[in-house]
């Protein structure tokens, strides 16, 4: 993957063309250690899921919006949506039973996950890994933000054309799946489907989950716990930040290995650099790309998923991307976008405070003055989706 660039012109009706631009700069490395700590299993996941309120398009309020802040004692933990689980509840009896056969037969048990703690928040500590997110409740929260934005943005959850395959039933992995959130409105939506969510953290719910969704701990970078041929829809997003340049061709040499003949593969990516934005948004997106250049990692990468697609032998490639608005100036999607902005920030804190050699407090007024600045100009992100087909057996 290249740090190629792309003209990327925006899909938002009232946002005009521009042109993305160059990054330069000198690689940083981040200090990643600062505690570390061993646990067999994850913090309260069942805790955290269980203060998950559903948002939805139509349920985004008007002003300031806290999806994940309220808690709900009458929601499953696994209820993003209430249509969502009134089918997953009145179809379960009707939906075959946990197909055994997709799930990691070939994967030894997991070694006890082990963390390691900066400035209050807590890092996986995966050997080799230059994945810089937390994996704590509040990434938790921040991921349920970011995929209630992209679904806002979508108006829905995949574009791959897979949803007769999933009416019908299809054997699903979400790739990087974090706390699950894709997979399982996918598995409340489409009961006759069978979802596999793998990530090298467990963020995802051990117990409380629909009953056709399963999650295991395995590194992507790794071979993937599956048989070839295994699933008739892969899907991964935002992973980018994880995958270091020259393991992306090994990750998705994987993905359409585990992929059946005829099965489509997507993915998605959102794109470090920001449009239309002041100057301290651009400032703090050069640096941060400057950052995971440091780390080996492409701040770009979601502009080649197309080319990565066809050149791993994917055919029916389609890529596209979307617009997100931040600010009250781009109503309910604006606040969404703004919203997982601020918890990016959050996010990145600790190891960017590290990176750049700043106190907490200089990053907060920066980050500050970033989201301020996101009304006054009108921002926006991009987030780019690729999809392909894995070619059909030959008939003979
Ligand atoms: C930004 S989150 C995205 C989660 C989910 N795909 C979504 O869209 O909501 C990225 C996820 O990738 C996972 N990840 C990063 N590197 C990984 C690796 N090498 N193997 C497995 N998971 C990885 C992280 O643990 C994290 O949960």
């Amino acid at each position: 993957m290249g740090n190629s660039q792309s003209v990327d012109t925006p899909r938002h009706a009232s946002l005009p063309t521009i042109n993305s631009r160059d990054h330069t700069g000198s690689p940083t490395r981040i200090p990643r250690s600062i505690s570390s700590h061993t646990s067999s299993k994850s913090s309260s996941t069942f805790s955290k899921f269980s203060s998950v309120r559903r948002l939805s398009a139509d349920t985004v309020p008007s002003t300031t919006i806290h999806p994940l802040q309220q808690s709900s004692k009458h929601l499953s933990p696994y209820n993003l949506s209430a249509e969502t689980s009134r089918r997953t509840s009145s179809s379960s009896s009707r939906r075959p039973s946990p197909n055994p056969s997709l799930v990691a037969l070939n994967s030894p048990s997991p070694e006890p996950e082990k963390y390691v703690w900066v400035a209050g928040r807590r890092f996986h500590n995966v050997e080799g890994s230059e994945y810089l997110y937390p994996c704590d409740e509040e990434e938790i929260d921040r991921l349920h933000v970011m995929h209630f934005m992209v679904r806002f943005a979508i108006q829905g959850n995949y574009l791959a054309p897979v949803s007769d395959s999933l009416r019908n039933g299809a054997a699903v992995l979400d790739v990087a799946c974090g706390p699950g959130s894709w997979s399982m409105e996918i598995a409340g939506e489409y009961p006759k489907s069978e979802l596999v969510g793998i990530d090298m953290t467990s963020m995802f719910p051990s117990e409380i989950k629909p009953p056709n969704c399963q999650f295991i701990r395995a590194n992507i970078t790794q071979p993937l716990p599956f048989d070839d041929g295994s699933f008739d829809y892969v899907f991964m997003r935002f992973v980018n930040m994880g995958i270091e340049v020259e393991q992306w061709d090994t990750v998705i040499r994987e993905l359409v290995r585990v992929a059946k003949p005829g099965a489509w593969i997507e993915l998605v990516e959102g794109d470090v650099e920001r449009y239309r934005v002041g100057p301290c948004i651009k400032d703090f997106d050069t640096k941060l790309a400057e950052v995971l250049r440091g780390r080996n990692l492409d701040p770009f990468a979601s502009r080649n998923l197309d080319k990565l697609l066809i050149k791993h032998g994917l055919i029916n490639v389609k890529r596209t991307f979307i617009s997100s608005p931040a600010g009250e100036w781009a109503g309910k999607l604006g606040q969404l976008t703004l919203q997982s902005w601020k918890a990016n920030f959050e996010a990145l804190k600790p190891q960017l405070c590290l990176a750049w050699n700043i106190s907490e407090e200089q990053y907060q007024a920066l980050t500050s003055a970033c989201l301020s600045e996101a009304d006054i100009h009108k921002s926006y992100e991009n987030i780019h989706f690729a999809y392909g087909q894995k070619k059909p057996a030959q008939r003979d």
